[in-house]
């Protein structure tokens, strides 16, 4: 398929200072859209100006959310080139998800050039200070107009980007979490490793209490003993423990992260033993009491790697570290960003030059 580039009749105006951006509140001046009908397919591929949709009241994704989306990001290297990281591994993540979500899925290499694309024409985007980078939200949407409940027979879909400083305010600095036993973020057979926008709607309630508690973020516990760690609001999360780094398995209840998995295959790189195991949350306060517990950290393509300075359970809290991030979580983070940014070599070869 033939991708139509459209003009663009004026630019926006530019990021001021780069060291004032936050996540996800400005877009750039293009978007790709593509349209599905059932029977024809994909077509009518196009980049085109930034723009809000006209979108039937009646559309699927208004009543029954038929959503799915991802989180990338573009990194403006030492050289002045621009690079993604591991973009294969969202394209077929977003096809697993439309899969689970009854959506039609897109073809790999095609998004992958479409994406490529977009960001080549965009590039004056992509920013040069240190922890910023472009952030790519490939969206897809149910359109048709009808509110019987089934699969849509129309979407759209389309990528949107966003020039991004550190997604929490404070940075590098460690988040606090409360750890929610009343609310749960998904069941066994539910969409829990889809990125689904609902599953982030389910959270928001939850998320109210952890900031009445003091707290950036909710940790999910299982939903059926509810006693498991799971995962963090918009991250997943490692504990540091004994000296082995310990992480949920992937059973179809969290979110197969990208960064989860480039950030295990790192520290396994350095010596460290990895253990994907149900860890449940009495282990982790009695390890952060006796000392056991050394770090925790959350990853995710926006935050990349967050350390954790403070659980709240019930009526307990336990703090890590001495406010700073431990030592592992930030070599964890230099080696990862240094990959991306182009500072040191990329033997996994995960840098995809744009
Ligand atoms: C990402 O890390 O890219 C995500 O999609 C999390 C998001 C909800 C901010």
């Amino acid at each position: 398929m033939d991708i139509e580039i459209l003009p663009l009749a004026e630019k926006k105006s530019r990021i001021e200072n780069e060291s004032e951006l936050v996540f996800g509140k400005q877009f750039t001046d293009r978007m790709f859209v593509m349209e599905y009908d059932a029977g024809r397919g994909w077509h009518s591929a196009r980049i085109q100006p930034y723009a809000p949709f006209s979108l039937d009241p009646a559309a699927l994704v208004l009543h029954y959310a038929q959503e799915i989306f991802e989180g990338l990001k573009a990194f403006r290297r030492r050289d002045e080139s621009i690079a993604l990281f591991r973009p294969e591994e969202n394209i077929k993540r977003f096809n697993r998800s439309a899969r689970r979500m009854c959506m039609p899925e897109v073809d790999e290499a095609f998004f992958l050039r479409a994406l490529k694309e977009l960001i080549r024409l965009e590039a004056d985007w992509v920013p040069r200070s240190e922890g910023t980078s472009l952030y790519i939200r490939p969206t897809m949407i149910a359109t048709e107009p009808v509110l019987g409940v089934k699969p849509s027979s129309r979407y759209l879909c389309y990528i949107i980007l966003s020039p991004v400083g550190a997604y929490y305010k404070g940075g590098l600095s460690p988040v606090k979490i409360w750890v929610s036993d009343e609310y749960v973020r998904v069941s066994p057979g539910g969409t829990g490793e889809a990125k689904t926008g609902g599953n982030y709607a389910a959270s928001l309630y939850a998320s109210t209490v952890a900031s009445r508690h003091g707290c950036d973020q909710v940790l999910w516990l299982d939903a059926v003993h509810r006693r498991y760690v799971e995962e963090v609001g918009s991250m997943n999360i490692c504990f540091v423990l004994d000296g082995k780094i310990i992480t949920s398995p992937l059973k179809g209840t969290i979110l197969d992260g990208i960064t989860r998995r480039s950030i295990l295959a790192l520290a396994g790189e350095m010596g460290y033993e990895i253990e994907e195991r149900a860890l449940a949350i009495d282990e982790i306060f009695e390890g952060a009491e006796s000392g056991r517990l050394e770090e925790a950290f959350g990853t995710g393509t926006a935050v990349v790697v967050s350390p954790v300075g403070q659980f709240t359970y019930r009526d307990r809290t336990v703090s890590l570290g001495d406010g700073r991030p431990g030592p592992l979580t930030l070599r964890l983070y230099e080696t990862l960003t240094g990959i991306q940014y182009g500072r040191i070599p990329d033997p996994h070869g995960w840098v995809e030059p744009i």
